[in-house]
């Protein structure tokens, strides 16, 4: 239902904002933030709409891989912040269809949430899927933004096993991961005013590189729970998961790359960007773990 009061056209000329991945943490922590504000007319996409957050505004229902749904949901769009799907085997393809119904439904601005050193041959496999959508944006000829977020502070620890182990082939590397909270900060501080931010590639982080030990040192300390971390070879670390989890091999690569990532120090450059364009400093690991 659409609130009357969010009709007006925002004061900055942002027109109708759409959000995807609503029903997920980061999108669902977007539109809480962007609610707060009246200026802001506000879409909500969510493949379940009925599990969409109880927000009193447009809501439609829309799947990535659906293009014909999706050009639909984004009719009347200006500025849409696309929320990377799930990895999945079909991951390029869907979001490339995504990108097409955004130009066919009239969208003028992409905010896409991309990964950090995302490149056509970046050490962390799925930072490949990122790249193959920032090139399908930028050859759509649409205004676009990307948010080149590290891997999620708030995550990491759930990497730990039933036994609190966090096993695999990361070494003494370090990542300087970024908490969700900031994503979403920085998201909505885009797309208050999308045009000045266009063109622009961010890369979000945290305020420092923390190595796997660190992290479980840490978050254990905040958990309340003794978390370790476990070094491995990458074929250690590929026969386990291939036995344990039977999983295809694209998913391995994503699983064993993660941690190689961060054995190379290739995410463990601290980005300026969170501060730069929240105004605060980018959350600790103890932050992300108390305040979400
Ligand atoms: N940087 C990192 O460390 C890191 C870690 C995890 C994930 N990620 C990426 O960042 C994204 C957002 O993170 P998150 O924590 O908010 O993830 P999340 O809680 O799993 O939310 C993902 C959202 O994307 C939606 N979605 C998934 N596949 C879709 C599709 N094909 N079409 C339309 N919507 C789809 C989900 O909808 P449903 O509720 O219907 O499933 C959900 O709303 C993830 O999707 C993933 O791409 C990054």
């Amino acid at each position: 239902m659409t609130d009357p009061a969010r009709t007006e056209p925002a004061a900055n000329g942002a027109g109708t904002i759409a959000v995807t991945g609503v029903t997920g943490a980061l999108g669902g922590q977007v539109v809480r933030l962007l609610s707060d504000d009246f200026r802001v007319d506000l879409r909500l996409l969510a493949r379940d709409p009925d599990r969409a957050p109880d927000i009193d505004t447009d809501i439609r229902a829309c799947e990535y891989g659906d293009l014909d749904a999706s050009v639909a949901a984004l009719h009347g769009v200006e500025s849409l912040l696309m929320v990377s799907a799930s990895e999945s085997a079909d991951r390029r393809t869907e979001h490339r269809t995504f990108v097409r119904a955004a130009v066919e439904a009239g969208v003028r601005h992409i905010v896409y949430t991309s990964f950090a050193g995302a490149a056509a041959d970046a050490a962390f496999t799925l930072g490949r899927d990122h790249h193959d959508t920032e090139q399908a944006i930028r050859d759509s000829g649409l205004d676009f933004t990307f948010l080149r977020d590290s891997f999620y502070l708030d995550v990491l620890p759930l990497f730990a096993d039933a036994e609190g182990v966090i096993r695999g082939p990361a070494g003494d590397g370090r990542v300087a991961a970024v908490a969700r909270a900031d994503v979403a900060d920085v998201a909505a501080a885009v797309l208050r005013d999308p045009d000045a931010h266009r063109g622009a590639t961010y890369t979000l982080t945290g305020p420092e590189a923390l190595s796997l030990a660190d992290v479980a040192e840490r978050a254990g300390a905040v958990l309340g729970r003794p978390l370790r971390f476990v070094d491995e070879s990458v074929e250690e670390a590929y026969a386990w998961r291939r036995e344990q989890y039977g999983a295809a091999d694209w998913q391995l690569d994503a699983w064993v790359s993660t941690y190689t990532a961060i054995r190379d120090d290739t995410l463990a450059e601290v980005s300026p960007d969170v501060e730069r364009l929240t105004g605060h400093p980018p959350r600790t690991l103890e932050d992300a773990l108390t305040d979400g």
